[in-house]
């Protein structure tokens, strides 16, 4: 569902006031996404990009993430923010962006972070952190200047239908206001703490 511009706006506000606090990880928001039996697993992911049409970040393909995404699309995503107490919660369903998108934001990481996601197989066993350094040194030389966009690399964007946006107030009478796709409508409800 495209989100409304009152939501973008919200959206945008907090995470600018978050990078005032925090410039390097404000982007940092859990995903959680569910494997075959139900079981759900989430981990710390960089939002790399939002816009109407939603939440982007970017990933291996065929981690285990990946691999939940491709039986399952549906996610929840959470950002949580101490210093300001804000907390923002997403529920919708990914889908991979362009392979276009994702080469241009592969193109845009530092030399050394893309031989990292090339040499990488990321969510798989490895012997040792030193065989992973060795992997990583021979990717090193063997791509020298030009490390290539890995065919299992890349972004999903996450289209909300449901996006919560909490704000932690004195004796926990916390104030949330949750907005959910209704039709083609967004409707919010603001939620007892
Ligand atoms: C602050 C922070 C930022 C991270 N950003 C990313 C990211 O943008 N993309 C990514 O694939 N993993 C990122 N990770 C690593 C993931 O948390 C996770 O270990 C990895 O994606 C493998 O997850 P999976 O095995 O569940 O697929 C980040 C971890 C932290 C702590």
């Amino acid at each position: 569902m495209i989100l409304s511009s009152e939501i973008l706006q919200q959206f945008s506000q907090w995470l600018a006031q978050a990078k005032e606090k925090d410039p390097t990880y404000h982007n940092g928001m859990s995903v959680a996404t569910v494997d075959a039996n139900g079981q759900p697993s989430n981990r710390i992911v960089l939002l790399k990009s939002f816009d109407e049409a939603g939440f982007t970040f970017f990933t291996n393909y065929d981690s285990r993430k990946g691999d939940e995404i491709s039986h399952n699309a549906k996610v929840a995503a959470t950002f949580w923010w101490s210093e300001v107490q804000r907390q923002i919660r997403i529920v919708g369903v990914v889908k991979k962006t362009s392979r276009e998108e994702s080469v241009d934001y592969f193109a845009y990481r530092p030399l050394l972070s893309q031989v990292a996601a090339a040499v990488s197989d990321q969510s798989q066993p490895i012997d040792s952190f030193e065989a992973l350094q060795a992997q990583f040194d021979k990717g090193a030389e063997q791509y020298g200047e030009q490390v290539p966009c890995p065919d299992n690399w890349g972004g999903y964007r996450i289209e909300a239908h449901e996006v919560e946006f909490w704000q932690g107030k004195d004796h926990r009478l916390h104030e949330r206001h949750l907005y959910q796709a209704d039709g083609d409508q967004w409707h919010m409800s603001i939620l007892q703490p």
